[in-house]
C-alpha cells in the first residue's frame, strides 16, 4: 500500500461463506498438516512476513512466535475476525490475494492452504512479487494437479445425478511445471519444487459430510436445501469404494509445495 501504512489497497471481498467454528473445530489438519511448512519458511526475529490466506491465524500466530513482525491477509472478514479475536497482538487485514499491495517490500511470504481458491495464479503471483523484497522467499503449500480427485468426481457426478447438471469443481490444483512457470514469469525464480501425496484421514462417521458442507458450497449453494440429503448420500456412495477405509473417511488431498525468490 502506498504511503508507508500496512492496510492493503484493495478489498473487493464481499461475499463470505466461511464459517470459522466448523474451520476450527473439524477442519484442524489444514494447519496442523501445514506446520513443517513454518519450519520450511524459517522465520528469523525482526523479519517482515506476510501470511496469504491465513484463516483464523494459527500458523500466522506460529510465525509471530518467533520474534518475526507478520501480517496476516484473507479475503473472509469472518476468518479474519476470529484470527484477531485469537490473536489481538497481530495485524490481520481482510484483502483479495489478486488484488493487494503494502509498502515496503516483506522479506518472506508464506501460504498455506489457501492458493488453490483463486485460479487468477498470475495475478496473485504479480501481487507476491511486488510485496516482497528483492531476494525475498516465497513458501508456498496448496492442492496440486490430482488434488481432491475422488471428491471432485463424486461431488460432480453426484450433482449430475440430483440436478440433472454436472457441476465441474472450481478449484485451482496445477502441476510443478504450470505454477513455476506462472512464478518466474512474475520474476520469482522457483528454488524447490514438490508434490506429495497426503491422504488425510476425515474426523468421524460423518466426515466426508461435514468436509463437503465445509468445502463444497460451490455446489451446495446451487441445490436446493431440500436435496441437501439426497446430494450428501450420493456423494458418499460414489466415493466410498476410493475414500472410505475400516477406519473411516479418508481425503484424498495432493499437496503442491513451492519455495521460490524474488529475483
Ligand atoms: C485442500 O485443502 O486441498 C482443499 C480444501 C478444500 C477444497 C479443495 C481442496
Amino acid at each position: 500500500m502506498s504511503g508507508g501504512s500496512n492496510q492493503p489497497i484493495s478489498q473487493d471481498c464481499e461475499h463470505d461463506a466461511w464459517d470459522p467454528g466448523l474451520y476450527t473445530d473439524n477442519h484442524a489438519f489444514v494447519w496442523k498438516l501445514g506446520a513443517s511448512l513454518v519450519d520450511l519458511l524459517a522465520p528469523q526475529n525482526g523479519e517482515r512476513i506476510l501470511d496469504v490466506g491465513c484463516g483464523t491465524g494459527q500458523l500466522t500466530a506460529e510465525i509471530a512466535a518467533t520474534g518475526a513482525s507478520v501480517v496476516g491477509i484473507d479475503s473472509s472478514p469472518a476468518m479474519i475476525q476470529e484470527a484477531r479475536q485469537f490473536n489481538p497482538q497481530i495485524e490481520f487485514h481482510v484483502a483479495d490475494a489478486r488484488d493487494f499491495k503494502f509498502e515496503p517490500g516483506f522479506d518472506a511470504i508464506f501460504s498455506n492452504a489457501a492458493l488453490h481458491w483463486i485460479p487468477e495464479a498470475n495475478s496473485v503471483a504479480q501481487c507476491l512479487s511486488q510485496a516482497l523484497k528483492p531476494h525475498g522467499r516465497l513458501v508456498v503449500e496448496f492442492g496440486g494437479h490430482g488434488n481432491v480427485h475422488f471428491l471432485s468426481v463424486a461431488l460432480e457426478r453426484a450433482s449430475q445425478t440430483i440436478l440433472g447438471e454436472t457441476i465441474r469443481h472450481p478449484w485451482y490444483f496445477p502441476s510443478i511445471a504450470e505454477f513455476a512457470t506462472v512464478l518466474e514469469n512474475n520474476g520469482l525464480e522457483v528454488t524447490q519444487a514438490v508434490l506429495i501425496d497426503r491422504p488425510t484421514p476425515l474426523k468421524g462417521e460423518d466426515g466426508l459430510r461435514i468436509w463437503v458442507r465445509m468445502f463444497a458450497q460451490h455446489w451446495l449453494s446451487r441445490i436446493p436445501a431440500e436435496d441437501h440429503k439426497r446430494f450428501l448420500d450420493e456423494v458418499e456412495t460414489i466415493a466410498r469404494p476410493h475414500l472410505r477405509q475400516d477406519t473411516g473417511w479418508t481425503a484424498d488431498y495432493r499437496r503442491l509445495r513451492v519455495l521460490a525468490r524474488k529475483l
